[in-house]
């Protein structure tokens, strides 16, 4: 889709082995937010969408919470394709796949782009990030001759085994939605007290 969407990549031997097709980027093309997580988990490469399963489905409640729908916004991952037994993408592997993400950005050039969890933040920031700390924090990413305002926050699945992280996540989620200037939230009402 405009430019969006790769297809038949095979930079990595072994994605190419455990996956069953790419999972590309889902949500409008002038989308004001833009989710990047890690790499598809096996929901993902069987249904061909980002975050289709439980981390999905607390993304989608986040985004519920900040008067947001999932078609509202654009969702990516770092690396498009499954990393076998769910490991984390390698260094190579997020390399060789930075350039699709590079253009999604350029083409979206989101208002704000969201990093979900360790990988895609310490990808994108390029450093270390401690991401239960740095939660929130909003930073300028430069990528060529352009800037990103990027905002860190844990991954949704990090509020399955934290409470404490259900409640950041949700706030990061609706800060976000303040700043991309696309929140509609009822009132500033919250259902986070019915977690
Ligand atoms: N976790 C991710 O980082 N990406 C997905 O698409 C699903 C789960």
């Amino acid at each position: 889709m405009d430019g969006l969407d790769v297809v038949g990549c095979e930079r990595c031997d072994e994605l190419c082995r455990s996956r069953s097709r790419i999972v590309n980027g889902v949500g409008p093309a002038d989308a004001d937010l833009l989710f990047v997580g890690e790499a598809p988990g096996a929901n993902e490469d069987e249904e061909g969408e980002p975050f289709v399963g439980r981390s999905g489905s607390i993304l989608d409640d986040a985004l519920r919470d900040a008067g947001l729908a999932r078609a509202d916004v654009r969702i990516t991952n770092c690396v498009r394709c499954r990393p076998p037994d769910n490991r984390d993408p390698t260094s190579d592997e997020l390399a060789n796949c930075r350039g699709y993400l590079e253009r999604e950005l350029s083409l979206l050039d989101p208002e704000l782009v969201v990093t979900l969890g360790k990988v895609p933040s310490e990808h994108l920031l390029d450093r270390s990030v401690a991401v239960t700390k740095e939660a929130g924090d909003v930073v300028d990413v430069r990528l060529g001759d352009r800037s990103y305002r990027t905002i860190v926050s844990v991954h949704p699945a990090a509020t399955l085994y934290d409470g404490s992280q259900r409640e950041t996540f949700f706030e990061t989620i609706a800060h976000a939605a303040d700043l991309a200037g696309v929140s509609e939230r009822d009132g500033g009402q919250s259902n986070l007290g019915s977690f």
